[in-house]
């Protein structure tokens, strides 16, 4: 695969593979020196036109990490507001080498449409685009809900998937570019996916979509997921006229105090809960549940490095073969 552009293009065997590499990457972050010769020589440029703090310095992390070369392109301060095109704006950074190019903007299908082009040779990796998807968090997702699973489970092989694992994924999915990544990922690698949230905030044709739909979150909750993932309500891409209620939003769909006191009365122990992050506390999220033992928030920021870093590698070393050269570098 020359390009990382949405989780519907990963079958399950790619998808483990690069959480199996992952977790490879992790234990270099273990050692003493964090560093892999892997990329070097090679670019990775960060070309984001949408605010980011955990994918745009992650991305950056990864790539120093694997002692690529790497050049940050902010859109805020750039040459963008003088109407320069994404096509201009994308070949100025090829001419400076590029292998790979992270995209963030706010057009869903912008990095596909790059992808498509003749305009860049570098491999394209989708780093957020409008409500469309966000693959790389929900590798991270599922790399951070497999361990999970193998530490409740005892199975943490190479190769094991989620075949089992019951995934409530809460809020507004309409605007979700995480949750669309997130359903097309976990289903295929077996997990069951539940999405709860107001009507309003459902995308026209959720009903097709491989997982069940609550319109209650207590009714949600009490089918026992093994995780909640809450999802940020994203009044930017909101017209103003249909922000809810915020206190009648947070009473009826936020993870509040009362619901993490539900998961201890219904035994819930191993229930953990998930937000891909930047958070509204109090909200979407209480405070006390945001910071609790089950949350695995700073977890998924953690595992974002090393996801990141196995999609780099596997997509510029060329190594798509089931062994550990990486591990002799
Ligand atoms: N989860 C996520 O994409 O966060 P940022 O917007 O901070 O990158």
């Amino acid at each position: 695969m020359k390009h990382l552009l949405s989780t519907r293009d990963l079958s399950a065997a790619s998808a483990l593979r690069l959480l199996d590499v992952a977790e490879e990457m992790s234990a270099v972050g273990e050692r003493e020196i964090k560093k892999l010769p892997a990329l070097r020589g090679r670019t990775v440029v960060n070309l984001f036109f949408e605010d980011s703090t955990r994918t745009r310095i992650s991305f950056e992390a990864a790539a120093k990490r694997l002692s690529a070369d790497v050049i940050n392109f902010v859109a805020k301060g750039s040459s963008v507001s003088k109407g320069e095109s994404l096509k201009d704006t994308a070949q100025t950074l090829e001419a400076m080498s590029a292998d790979a190019v992270v995209i963030r903007h706010p057009a869903s299908g912008a990095p596909a449409r790059l992808a498509a082009s003749d305009w860049i040779d570098a491999a394209v990796i989708n780093a957020g685009d409008g409500t469309h998807e966000h693959p790389t968090q929900a590798l991270l997702d599922a790399f951070t809900l497999r361990r999970h699973w193998a530490r409740i489970g005892g199975n943490a092989s190479p190769g094991t998937t989620l075949a089992g694992m019951k995934v409530l994924i809460v809020g507004d999915v309409l605007h979700s570019r995480v949750a669309r990544s997130n359903v097309w990922l976990l289903t295929t690698l077996g997990a069951e996916v539940l999405l709860a949230g107001p009507p309003t905030l459902m995308p026209v044709g959720v009903g097709a979509w491989p997982c069940t739909v609550f319109y209650d979150l207590d009714v949600a909750i009490a089918q026992r997921p093994d995780a909640v993932m809450m999802l940020r309500l994203q009044a930017e891409r909101m017209n103003a006229a249909f922000f809810p209620s915020t206190r009648e939003y947070s009473r009826r769909w936020g993870f509040d105090d009362g619901r993490l006191a539900l998961l201890d009365i219904m035994g819930l122990d191993d229930t953990v809960i998930m937000h891909p992050g930047p958070m509204n506390r109090g909200l979407e999220i209480s405070a006390a549940a945001a910071d609790s033992p089950r949350s695995t928030i700073l977890a998924q920021v953690r595992n974002g490095v090393s996801v990141r870093m196995a999609a780099l590698y596997l997509l510029l070393s060329g190594d798509t073969h089931d062994d550990d050269q990486h591990d002799d570098e």
